[in-house]
């Protein structure tokens, strides 16, 4: 018989996690005010609230670690991470930071001024902050394809280059100090964006004078969709892959809390030695010397490991494979996530799952509420709270999709795990029809309210 799928690891240490009761969780939930970022850890019992910085770190990882150098300038660390930036992806210039939005911090103060526009895809809330904080524009171009959850195409995370052509000629080149290019696309549910389109991309910025900067916390997860559904790829190494995908790139910014599998850290990257010099003011002022920015020698040692062992194929393939095995599992109890399954989460359609629930009552996040009373399960919800209020009006915008996303962190859980969260939202599922009140706000902060929410179950 055909062998089945096998994890390419096995486990040296664990950490244990506890269940708990309903009534525990009623009372935890309730002491929460709702809101799932206010739980603490330990009373969670899977927790998919990011796949950020929560991955476990290999034996060669934690060893590169006992010999990072933590001198203040020049440490051996730093030399090891310029190694692996500029061996893995091709970049000769960078900038350690402490994580991904500080990366976008010292580029955007380098590059952005009031009134720039920023076409890109989906841009991810705090690449979107950054930009309008400096009172720039972020401006989606992504294919309308992306928004429809039912549909199953294989690089849902593209620009429409019709979009963002007319966007390069109606501006010009000055208003737009680059391109933003993410990948995979986080806020598009994971989905890839293929080669041809990075290249059709980057053949735009090149014949607009505009620069590619491209956002690449989950990277290597989109140069293996690559590897596995382009025409092309199929033979080449991820690693050729990643070095094609760079190669179209003027900059990259990247938390490598993701892809490169460490628990902190990012960097900004350049192949233009004058951008990286002028960047360099910002880097010493918010995150420290330029041979260290926001990291510790230790840390920059891991994630130069982590970069290695983050573009190899047997580990993107367990890695993918667990997310894809959660959304086979989902498909089996006929609950509706944004097809196909994405790189690092499943973003479950909460209007599908939960149709009785007014709108008005936060249907991502009473799905939410539902799946941690169900089984200690922990998500995020993308929906109308995140959608936060329209900034003149103040009335709650209420986004089409309703999504819960379910993000699976890198090595730290089993199939096992994946078959509790399917069975724990089947039975959230099962009971739709008496699910019927959702959520309202009691206190909220005036932006990126979602942190911090308080609220309390609707009355009818
Ligand atoms: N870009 C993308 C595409 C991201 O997904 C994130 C973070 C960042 C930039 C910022 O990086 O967190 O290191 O400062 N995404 C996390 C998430 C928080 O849960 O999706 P950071």
């Amino acid at each position: 018989m055909e062998l089945p799928f096998a994890e390419s690891y096995k486990i040296k240490m664990v950490e244990t996690i506890r269940r708990s009761t309903r009534e525990e969780r009623q009372q935890w939930i309730k002491e929460a005010k709702y809101n799932l970022f206010n739980l603490k850890s330990d009373q969670v019992f899977i927790d998919l609230i990011t796949d950020s910085g929560t991955g476990a770190m290999s034996d060669k990882q934690w060893a590169a670690m006992m010999l990072g150098d933590e001198s203040y300038a020049g440490a051996r660390s730093y030399y090891t991470m310029k190694e692996a930036i500029k061996e893995i992806l091709g970049f000769d210039y960078f900038l350690p930071t402490h994580q991904g939005r500080a990366a976008e911090n010292v580029l955007f103060s380098t590059l952005i001024k009031e009134g720039d526009i920023l076409p890109g895809n989906s841009h991810f809330d705090t690449t979107k902050g950054h930009i309008e904080f400096r009172k720039a524009v972020a401006l989606d171009c992504t294919i309308d394809e992306a928004s429809d959850t039912q549909l199953e195409i294989p690089f849902k995370g593209n620009v429409d280059p019709e979009k963002l052509e007319k966007v390069l000629q109606q501006y010009p080149a000055e208003k737009i100090p680059c391109v933003v290019l993410t990948v995979t696309n986080n806020t598009a549910g994971g989905q890839p964006v293929s080669m041809q389109n990075i290249r059709d991309v980057s053949a735009l910025c090149r014949k607009y004078g505009v620069r590619l900067l491209v956002d690449s916390a989950r990277f290597a997860e989109n140069a293996y969709f690559i590897k596995t559904r382009e025409a092309g790829y199929a033979d080449k190494t991820i690693k050729e892959i990643v070095r094609e995908m760079f190669s179209y790139a003027d900059i990259m910014t990247m938390s490598s809390k993701k892809d490169a599998i460490v628990n902190m850290g990012g960097f900004v990257a350049f192949k233009e030695e004058a951008l990286w010099q002028k960047a360099q003011m910002f880097c010493i002022m918010n995150e420290g010397f330029i041979t260290y920015g926001g990291m510790s020698g230790r840390d920059m040692n891991a994630l130069a490991q982590g970069l290695d062992e983050g573009t190899e194929f047997d580990y993107l393939e367990t890695r993918i494979r667990q997310v894809a095995y959660l959304g086979s599992k989902l498909d089996e109890y006929g609950i509706a996530y944004q097809r196909p399954a994405g790189g690092h989460a499943i973003f479950v359609d909460a209007k599908k799952v939960l149709p009785n629930v007014p709108k008005e009552e936060f249907i991502a996040q009473t799905l939410g509420v539902e799946l941690y009373l169900e089984a200690g399960i922990r998500g995020v919800e993308v929906g109308a709270i995140l959608a936060d209020r329209d900034p003149v009006t103040r009335e709650n915008r209420y986004p089409a999709l309703e999504l819960f996303r379910l993000a699976i962190p890198r090595r730290a859980y089993t199939n096992n795990h994946m078959d509790v969260i399917a069975a724990a939202l089947k039975n959230v599922y099962d009971r739709r029809d008496e699910i019927t009140r959702g959520y309202r706000i009691t206190k909220e902060l005036p932006i990126m309210r979602h942190f911090t929410i308080e609220l309390k179950k609707a009355e009818r």
